[in-house]
Parts: structure tokens; C-alpha cells; sequence
């Protein structure tokens, strides 16, 4: 299973902050937006990894993650010139994912809690999985209605009348059909690619399962700045109670067996004196505990 972050789009809603710093590499509590959703990649075992964004702000990105070889994973890079949907990022990244299944990951949801993800990933058989979360305000994102089977009756992109509270989060996995139905696509009302098109598309084959995550499963909006405060003092609030950190890619580098012991030691040695350092020496002396 191969993996692409889309992580582009102008981030107007956060202007200023946008001037000078993508959204998703702005902070949220103690990181950088992208580690949340590179982490869920990495804890579901997904090694190669396509990361999209605009060409002003991949150089940034590039700094940040590298090719991503110190935490035993490949990541590649592609420009979205404009942004023309999100459904395009399969026509943008088409040669990285050749024969492959993929997820779509956006870089801007935040999710906490469960095991949902990689079991879904682990299990994938084909079709499309995707997932539902009950959300108060659904008009603002796609939206899966379900028969008394739990069937996905409908999907709707921001719809005026909702026909569920049930709104679908952006992570998405695919078979390798996705790339002709994306490449069959055409522009909605707003001009834009929709992933919703992609995910009928499934559904009216008969090949769309709906996941729908448990009440205790947490998905954070980071797209507004008040949004953002929000998401960073969950994370926090967390952090601070269980004394573990959400979103650490070195870390679910190190559970997955990406890293050894030794490179993930060298690693944090590099780091500057700080309390990720520091956290991720606990790690490391945690584990050797636990390995004996
Ligand atoms: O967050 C989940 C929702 O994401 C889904 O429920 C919706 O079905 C889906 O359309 C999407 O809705 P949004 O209105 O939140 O999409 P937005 O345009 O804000 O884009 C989501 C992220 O993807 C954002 O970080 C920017 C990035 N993006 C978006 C587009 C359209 C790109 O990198 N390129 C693009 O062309």
C-alpha cells in the first residue's frame, strides 16, 4: 500500500499566518500539521509515502521531512501547480502509484485515538474504504447517508440539506481503479476535481465500504484559526494527561520496526535540547526495557 498527502490549497482562511508558512506546516500544540497525518501513514506500516503541495511551499516541506529515509520511509514529492481538487492528486501522482492500492491522506485532518486506520488498511481487499464520523455542522464536508444495513445509500459534497450527521474525514483507500475514475472526472460547480465524485463513483459499483469511527475517536478541523487553537489544545490536554505524544513520526517509526533501537538513538542525538528530545529519550529507554 502506497501513500499520498495533499497537502496544498492556498490557506486563505488562515491568512496571515499563510503569508509566510503553509497550512499544514503551521504548528498544532508542539509540531508541524503534516506530522499528524504522516504518523497515522507510518503507525499503518505504509513505507512509501508522495507528498503534494504547491510549488512555492514544497521546498518547505522538503526541508522538513527529507526523503524521509531517517524514519525508514521514502517520501517523494509533487507540485499542484493550481488547486484544481483534490481528486486530482491521483492524476498528479499517477507514476508514483503504478500498479499499487493507495490512501489518500489530507494534511490538514488531525485524528486521535483507536486502531480504525491500520486494521483498515491491513484488511483492504479492494473497492474503496472510507469513513464516517458524526460531526454537529455535516453541511460543511462530503456526506454519507447509510440504509438500516449500514449500506452507504448516498454521498454528497457539502450538501445544503444534509441527509446525515455523518461526515466523511479526509482519508481515503483505494484500489488502483481509483486512477481511470479519477482520470474520468470532470470539474464540479466550484471548478474543482471532488473526491466525492471518486467515492460515488465506487458506491454506484458496489464497491464503497463505509467505515464509521466510534464516539471516542477524536477528528480535529485545523482549517480556521480558531479551529487550530482548538485542535492544539486537545492535542495538549492529551499530551499533557497520559504523558505521550500524538502525531510523533520517530516514535511510530520506531513501534512499527522501521527503526532500530540504534538509528532511532543516533536520531534523537541530532535533535537540539528541547522536550520532543527529551520525550523521545523516554521512548527509547521504555523500549529497551519492554525488549529486554
Ligand atoms: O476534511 C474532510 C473534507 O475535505 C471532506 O469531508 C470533503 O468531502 C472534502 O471535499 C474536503 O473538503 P474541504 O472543503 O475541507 O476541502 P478543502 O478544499 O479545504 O481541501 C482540503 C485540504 O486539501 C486542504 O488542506 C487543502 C488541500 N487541497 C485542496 C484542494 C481542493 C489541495 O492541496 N489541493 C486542492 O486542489
Amino acid at each position: 500500500m502506497k501513500a499520498i498527502i495533499l497537502a496544498g490549497g492556498s490557506g486563505s482562511r488562515l491568512y496571515p499566518l499563510t503569508q509566510v508558512s503553509s497550512k499544514q506546516l503551521q504548528a498544532v500544540f508542539d509540531k508541524p500539521m503534516i506530522y499528524y497525518p504522516l504518523t497515522i501513514l507510518i503507525a499503518a506500516g505504509v513505507r512509501e509515502i508522495c507528498l503534494i503541495s504547491t510549488p512555492l511551499d514544497l521546498p518547505r516541506f522538503q526541508q522538513l521531512l527529507g526523503d524521509g529515509a531517517h524514519w525508514g520511509v521514502s517520501i517523494q514529492y509533487r507540485e499542484q501547480a493550481r488547486p484544481e481538487g483534490i481528486g486530482q492528486a491521483f492524476l498528479i501522482a499517477e507514476d508514483f502509484v503504478g500498479n499499487d492500492n493507495v490512501v489518500l491522506m489530507l494534511g490538514d485532518n488531525i485524528f486521535s485515538g483507536g486502531d480504525d486506520f491500520p486494521r483498515s488498511m491491513a484488511e483492504f481487499q479492494g473497492g474503496a474504504t472510507i469513513f464516517a464520523y458524526r460531526v454537529k455542522d455535516p453541511e460543511r464536508y462530503g456526506v454519507v447517508e447509510f440504509d438500516r444495513d449500514g449500506k452507504a445509500l448516498s454521498i454528497e459534497e457539502k450538501p445544503a440539506a444534509p441527509r446525515s450527521n455523518f461526515a466523511v474525514p479526509g482519508i481515503y483507500i483505494y484500489d488502483n481503479r481509483v486512477l481511470e475514475i479519477a482520470k474520468s472526472l470532470h470539474p464540479s460547480a466550484r471548478g474543482e476535481l471532488e473526491i466525492t465524485d471518486i467515492n460515488r463513483a465506487y458506491m454506484e459499483q458496489g464497491q464503497l465500504q463505509v467505515h464509521r469511527l466510534s464516539r471516542g475517536f477524536a477528528w480535529l478541523d485545523a482549517g480556521t484559526s480558531t479551529s487550530l487553537q482548538e485542535a492544539s489544545s486537545y492535542i495538549e490536554a492529551i499530551e499533557r494527561r497520559q504523558g505521550i505524544k500524538i502525531g510523533c513520526p520517530e516514535e511510530a517509526a520506531l513501534v512499527r520496526g522501521f527503526l532500530s533501537l540504534a538509528k532511532f538513538d543516533a536520531l534523537v542525538q541530532q535533535m537540539p535540547k528541547c522536550q520532543y528530545r527529551e520525550y523521545l529519550v523516554t521512548v527509547a529507554d521504555e523500549t529497551r526495557k519492554l525488549r529486554g
